[in-house]
């Protein structure tokens, strides 16, 4: 589904990653781990399209990127992102930061997701009326309500406790099951363990 071929990066003159290949399978939960500063999160931004490469190709379902005619359709409609520092519309409601993301969601499919992830009861709250690890479940409901293809998660349970990090890691790794592929960062090596496979981003390497 994803392959990376010999991908380097540099910031300005700093080599921060170099010579990764890899391949990614439909329905893989994969899982970068890696002290502070190895290049977990330029790693994943290159991955997810985002921040273009200095050297190699970034390939998805076998096409290069960059043959991609409308890379900002292509993102909507096959990938979920989530990030450590996480942005929810503070006049919307949780409810309404969901729909937003997908007008056509039934209320069914926002309750079930919210159920899962422990947050049904604060749908018609704000986000400023909620904690920082609940923004942060939120803004993950919000990634999946799409049913992206793929999901890429930076740090996700950074903010998180350790019962409700397992409930996200848990998540994922249906979510897997399911048929949808997960890229994700973490320090927490329990949490790894959830995943297929895991790399340790050393000084750049894999
Ligand atoms: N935009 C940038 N400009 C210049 N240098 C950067 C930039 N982003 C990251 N770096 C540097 O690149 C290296 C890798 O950073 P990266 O954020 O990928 O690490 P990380 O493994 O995600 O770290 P952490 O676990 O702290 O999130 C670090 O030395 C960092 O200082
Ligand atoms: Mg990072």
């Amino acid at each position: 589904m994803i392959t990376a071929i010999n991908i380097s990066h540099r910031y300005q003159n700093d080599l921060v990653l170099q010579n990764i290949t890899l391949h990614i399978f439909k329905g893989e939960f994969v899982v970068f781990t890696g002290e502070s500063g190895s290049g977990k999160s330029t790693l994943l931004s290159i991955l997810s399209t985002l921040l273009t490469p200095s050297e190699g190709s970034l390939l998805f379902f076998g096409e290069k990127i960059e043959a991609i005619a409308d890379i900002d359709l292509f993102r909507r409609e096959n990938i979920g992102f989530i990030f450590q520092f996480h942005y929810l519309i503070e006049y919307l409601t949780v409810k309404e930061n969901l729909k937003i993301a997908n007008e056509k969601v039934t209320d069914t499919s926002i309750n079930a997701l919210t159920q899962r992830l422990g947050i049904v009861e604060l749908l018609d709250k704000y986000p400023n009326e909620i904690s920082g690890g609940q923004r942060q479940r939120v803004a993950i409901a919000r990634a999946l309500i799409n049913k992206p293809k793929v999901i890429f998660a930076d740090e996700p349970t950074g903010n998180l406790d350790s019962q409700n990090s397992l409930i996200v890691f848990e998540l994922f790794q249906e979510l897997a099951q399911e048929g949808t592929t997960i890229i994700a960062t973490t320090h927490n090596k329990k949490l790894a363990k959830f995943a297929d496979t895991q790399y340790e981003v050393r000084d750049g390497q894999l």
